[in-house]
Formats: C-alpha cells, sequence, structure tokens
C-alpha cells in the first residue's frame, strides 16, 4: 500500500540519517527527532521483515531511496529485473527523493561491490543521458544523481567532473546529490580545490546534500602522502563541516543526509552528528540574511 505524505516534515529544515538495518529496531522503538530517513532498496528487496518496519517508519517520516545497485554509466545497460523490483519498493514507500552514483558498479551480469569512476567524455554523457531516462520511465519519478568520491585520473576523460555535471544538468534536466564529503576527499586526493568545485557546482540543480566520514590511509602509489578513503566508517571531519557550511552559503538550506555505512555507532552518535549539520544550517542562514540586508 502506498504512504500518503500528509505527516511530512520539511527535508531542508531538519537534517536525516542514512538508516541501516541494525539501526532499525531503535529507530521503530524510539522515533528519534531528525527529519528523514535515507536507505539502500538493495538492503530491504529481499528481507520482508526489514520492509515491514520500514513501511510503519515510512507512515510517519519522509523516506529517501538511495541505490546502490542500478549502475547508470554500465556500458551494459541497466538490469531491468532490478529496476522492476526497485519500482515495487518506490510504490510502496512513496519516497521523497530516489538517488544514485555517477558511477557504474555491473558488467557482464556481475554485480561488483564497488562504485566505479566513469571517464568523462561525450560518449559516456550519452549512455548516462540514455539510462537515466530508462530508470526514470521505469521507477516512473525522478532519479537523482550523486558526484562520486574519486582516487585517481582516468586518462580517457576529455572533461572535468564540473563539466560532465553541467552537461548532464543541460542534456537531461536531472538534479543533483552533492556529496560535500565526496568533494574534500576528492580534492584532497586530486589535488584541486574543493571550495572552488562547491563555487562552480551547478547549483540550481542541487536536490539533496551528503555528508559522511572518511578514513586516511597510506598512498601507496605515492609514499608520504595520504589517500582519503570514502569508507562512511567515521563521523564527518572537521574540513568536510567546514565545506559543508560554505555549501548552504552558496546553495541555500538543501536537504542533507549523514551517510555513516560501516563500523555503525549508537544511533545516538549519528542523530548527534545530523544535529550539527542543522547547528550549521541555521548558522549560514544567519550569514545569508546578514548578507541580505
Ligand atoms: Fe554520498
Amino acid at each position: 500500500m502506498a504512504i500518503t505524505s500528509d505527516a511530512r516534515l520539511d527535508t531542508a529544515e531538519r537534517t536525516g540519517i542514512g538508516l541501516r538495518l541494525p539501526h532499525i529496531a531503535e529507530v521503530v522503538a524510539t522515533r528519534p527527532h531528525v527529519g528523514w530517513l535515507e536507505i539502500h532498496p538493495e538492503n530491504f528487496l529481499a528481507n520482508p521483515h526489514g520492509l515491514e518496519s520500514l513501511t510503519d517508519l515510512a507512515r510517519e517520516y519522509p523516506v529517501s531511496v538511495h541505490t546502490v545497485g542500478i549502475s547508470i554509466g554500465s556500458a551494459d545497460g541497466i538490469d531491468r529485473d532490478h529496476l522492476i523490483r526497485l519500482r515495487g519498493l518506490v510504490d510502496r514507500l512513496n519516497p521523497v527523493l530516489v538517488s544514485g552514483h555517477l558511477a557504474w558498479s555491473t558488467v557482464g551480469g556481475a554485480y561488483l561491490n564497488d562504485l566505479l569512476p566513469l571517464p568523462y567524455t561525450a560518449e559516456t554523457l550519452r549512455v548516462v543521458v540514455a539510462h537515466l531516462a530508462e530508470v526514470q520511465d521505469a521507477l516512473g519519478r525522478a532519479y537523482v544523481i550523486e558526484n562520486p568520491s574519486w582516487y585517481v585520473s582516468l586518462a580517457t576523460s576529455t572533461m572535468t567532473e564540473l563539466d560532465f555535471l553541467h552537461a548532464l544538468v543541460d542534456e537531461s534536466g536531472c538534479r543533483l546529490l552533492c556529496d560535500v564529503s565526496n568533494v574534500h576527499l576528492s580534492g584532497h586526493n586530486m589535488g584541486y580545490d574543493p571550495y572552488r568545485f562547491i563555487d562552480e557546482f551547478p547549483s540550481d540543480s542541487v536536490a539533496e546534500l551528503h555528508l559522511g566520514g572518511f578514513t586516511p590511509e597510506h598512498d601507496d602509489a605515492t609514499p608520504g602522502e595520504t589517500v582519503l578513503v570514502d569508507t562512511h566508517a567515521h563521523a564527518v571531519a572537521e574540513p568536510a563541516w567546514q565545506l559543508y557550511a560554505h555549501a548552504l552559503r552558496r546553495f541555500g538550506p538543501r536537504p542533507t543526509i549523514i551517510e555513516w555505512d560501516n563500523d555503525l555507532p549508537p544511533l545516538a552518535v549519528l542523530i548527534e552528528e545530523a544535529a550539527q549539520a542543522d547547528r550549521i544550517r541555521e548558522a549560514t542562514r544567519e550569514d545569508r540574511h546578514a548578507h541580505a540586508g
């Protein structure tokens, strides 16, 4: 049965959290004061008990469906069976957003346990725009695209990520999920200025922001250097909070999710991270008003 939206909060007014399976029972029992919940549909497609709890929560919280299995950039095409299963889930939950990564993760019918980078070329743009239309037709709703994290540059790319995102928005009319932590860590790993990246991001198209923790590791390719790995296994780092404040000053308040997928902390830690994002949003709102005045 579809969920009505009567009890929905304004997702831009209170930060939400990524809801992972170990926290579901506590969220059902305690109904924490967070703005919304984002789930990975792949955790629920073969999990009737979890889906029952999630359906219950969707009556009270706005829910966002954030896919990891669509592989929008795959040269093989989109898995139609997965799309049909996903359509069933979104019809049941009536999510406020459905999103996925600008990446590929399947080849020859096999699912790779990773979100792999795409070369930014005219050919990739054509593939992604076509797949995006196919996904949106199959789901009957908009599909929001997230910027990935970067560790290596691809020699075959002929445009920058920003050029690609602008072209993607122009060609498809899609909206974007700006993962601020991905911008910070990719800026560190690839040697670009993350503030300038935010300044040049397609601002009008930003439907959502993500914040997540990363893990510094030794860079085997460049001894003595550190690479930041997008593990979602830690609290949001201070530089990412500062970049988030910058993003809010540029974009205005946008629905935000705290992502934490590995080494999950107690639920209370995630709720406090969301509260921290809310405090930053309030502070930047005052900054914006002061500048407007
Ligand atoms: Fe993300």
